[in-house]
């Protein structure tokens, strides 16, 4: 049996539909649950597959799909389209999909539509909306209008130039305001919290005092759960930028790389289409 095979007869893909019950009752039970980010139909599929419980449609597919340079570009089409293809594909996985930039800060009526919009059009689960302490009113509408809600605190991508560029969030006398970010949401109803770039002795301070699954993301190894961009741990692009936090499991920009040059060789040598590959 080769390698792969047996690779594949690990993989555990939930049998039935994961919820947020599921992901509640992992809170401190020590067995952290994985999401990654997905984008489209076949990619959610594989991951499926693979067995991870819950997908998130993040708004990096600003800069991982779309090319834009910061995830605040992303249109709402953009995001119902996207999460629409990633439920299609997703099997029982449990699917988070982002509020874009835009579409919640100016009222709670706006964020209540916004998240019944990107619902209604995609199937997703859950929403996931970006901020602590001054997103929190707009969590509790959501959640009042009977709406799944992750909330992301620490380093808030949307924010990025507020925040001064992609920096490691809570240091220093900042530990208290992510305490307060967490305490925040979480009084509003959040299910579940995101926490990007914060030192890991403080998520485990924030993981231990939250009543939600916290999930992780650069974030160290305490948090209920993690989640990575999908390109950055397979390396695609090969030369694309990677962040400190993400380990890779693959090299997919090379291997996808490779084969476009083994084709293109094939094509202009006329070795491909050979016979087997023609009617
Ligand atoms: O958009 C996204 O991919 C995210 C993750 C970084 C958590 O929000």
């Amino acid at each position: 049996m080769s390698e792969n095979n047996s690779a594949s007869q690990s993989y555990m893909a939930p049998t039935k539909q994961v919820r947020l019950s599921d992901l509640s009752a992992r809170k401190g039970s020590g067995k952290p649950f994985a999401m990654l980010t997905a984008y489209d139909y076949s990619t959610a599929r594989a991951f499926a597959q693979g067995g991870i419980e819950v997908l998130l449609v993040g708004d990096s597919a600003a800069n991982v799909v779309f090319g834009y340079p910061t995830t605040a570009h992303i249109s709402m089409d953009e995001m119902c389209v996207i999460s629409a293809a990633v439920v299609r594909g997703a099997g029982n996985a449990f699917v988070i999909t982002d509020l874009p930039f835009g579409t919640y800060e100016a009222s709670n009526e706006q964020a209540v539509m916004s998240a019944a919009e990107i619902l209604r059009r995609s199937g997703a689960h859950c929403v996931k909306i970006e901020g602590g302490v001054r997103i929190a009113p707009r969590i509790k509408a959501i959640k009042d209008a009977g709406i799944a809600v992750c909330a992301h605190i620490g380093f808030t991508p949307q924010s990025v130039n507020n925040l001064g560029g992609f920096k490691v969030q809570g240091r220093g006398e900042g530990a208290e305001g992510l305490i307060d970010d967490m305490k925040a949401v979480v009084a509003a109803g959040a299910d579940l919290v995101v926490m990007e770039m914060v030192p890991a002795d403080l998520a485990k301070t924030v993981t231990d005092m939250c009543p939600v699954p916290t999930i992780g993301i650069g974030a160290g190894p305490d948090c209920d759960g993690q989640v990575l961009v999908w390109h950055d741990m397979v390396a695609f692009p090969s030369d694309g930028h990677r962040p400190k936090f993400a380990k890779q499991w693959g090299a997919v920009g090379q291997t996808m790389a490779d084969a476009a040059a083994a084709y293109k060789r094939e094509v202009a040598e006329g070795t491909f289409p050979s016979a087997e590959h023609c009617f």
